[in-house]
């Protein structure tokens, strides 16, 4: 009997380790690899200085680390540069959610003109004339590039990007992989300071909007979601964001306007005091929290446990 044992825990890690994360090394499929290459390619820009990754840099966990990136001659975009990485809570896209799918997210900075200034046919007909990426897709789709793989492609190797972290091993049952602090900044977490009521489940969001109190119809002038529904009671609604690697995604908001975590959990704390104007500031952000400066740093060490060093394929 004594020897089945190291067995049973060899075969209990084997099976259970990999289903409980479902995650993979960094191994890329064929579409995969070409979305990747497409990614980082200046091609798909106008006057070919401008790939997605010089606005999603990888090493910001694929944001920026400006408030407002800048796009085709040195324009600036309307809004903070979000993560393309752990996406898959979200059912739409942007801070406003107008992109309803990725494949569409993935092709409409192509045309925007402060982003890479490239109507979409246009990009295709390039990759069409260039013999590698025309027989790349030949190889991945059967065919010549299209609109809709070029979309395909983009969209497949984004969402390989996850991130894994300290929390994650602490999960997993790793009882020291995370400070006694962020122990108890997670405990905050879900109790006293009530992240959880929107920065739910596996990433830390409910893959809603909300009006957090940062849209004040003045100095803060983005309406957000209500730009795209053209309702009232969505204006200053915006896309609940994961928190996982958001220790790297600094600064913080659609408009990056926080410059970091340790100050937004401050906003959070007294918001009145950030945006004393603000409208319509939803009921699941109370005026204080009351929150100790300790109790603070707690949480801010539970965000920072968060962020992952690890970058892996999601299957
Ligand atoms: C000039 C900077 C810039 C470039 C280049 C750029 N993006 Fe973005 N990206 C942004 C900004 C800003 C947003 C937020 C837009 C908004 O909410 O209005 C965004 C949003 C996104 C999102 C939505 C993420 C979410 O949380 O909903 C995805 C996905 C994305 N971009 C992928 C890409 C891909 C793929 C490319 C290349 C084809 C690319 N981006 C090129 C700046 C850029
Ligand atoms: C009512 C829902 C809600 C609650 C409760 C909430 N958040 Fe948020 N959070 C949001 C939304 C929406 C945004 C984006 C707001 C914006 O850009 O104007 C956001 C943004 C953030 C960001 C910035 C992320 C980035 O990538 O820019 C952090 C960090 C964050 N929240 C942490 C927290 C913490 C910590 C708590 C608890 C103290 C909390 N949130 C409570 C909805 C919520």
């Amino acid at each position: 009997m004594k020897n089945i044992y190291p067995i049973v825990v060899i075969i209990a890690a084997v099976v259970l380790v990999p289903s409980l994360f479902s995650f993979q090394p960094a191994e890329l499929n064929a579409e995969e690899q070409l979305g990747k290459e497409l990614f980082f390619d200046v091609i798909l820009s106008q006057d070919h200085s401008i790939s997605c990754a010089s606005c999603h840099k990888p090493e910001f966990a694929f944001a920026d680390n400006v408030a407002i990136s800048e796009g085709l001659f040195g324009q600036e975009t309307a809004r903070n540069t979000p993560s393309t990485m752990n996406l898959r809570a979200y059912e739409s896209f942007a801070w406003d959610g107008r992109n309803k799918t990725l494949e569409r997210q993935s092709l409409a900075p192509l045309k925007d003109f402060a982003e890479m200034g490239m109507p979409v046919d246009e990009a295709v007909a390039r990759l069409i004339s260039n013999e590698h990426y025309n027989a790349s897709f030949r190889f991945v789709y059967s065919s010549i590039p299209s609109q809709e793989t070029l979309g395909r492609a983009l969209a497949a190797y984004q969402r390989t990007l996850f991130s894994l972290s300290a929390y994650d091993r602490y999960v997993a049952g790793s009882e020291n992989a995370i400070s006694e602090s962020a122990k108890r900044g997670l405990e905050l977490f879900a109790g006293k300071a009530q992240c959880v009521n929107c920065h739910m489940g596996d990433d830390f969001t409910s893959g809603g909007f909300e009006n957090i109190g940062t849209y004040n119809g003045k100095e803060y002038d983005d309406k957000g979601r209500g730009n795209y529904t053209k309702k009232e009671e969505d204006n200053g609604k915006f896309k609940v964001p994961s928190l996982r690697s958001v220790a790297m995604t600094a600064p913080y908001m659609h408009d990056g306007s926080i410059k970091t975590l340790r100050e937004v959990i401050e906003y959070y704390n007294t918001p009145r005091k950030f945006r004393a104007d603000a409208l319509g500031r939803g009921e699941l952000i109370p005026d204080a929290l009351h929150l100790t400066s300790e109790e603070v740093s707690d949480l801010e060490a539970f965000l920072i446990s968060l962020s992952g060093e690890d970058i892996v394929k999601h299957k």
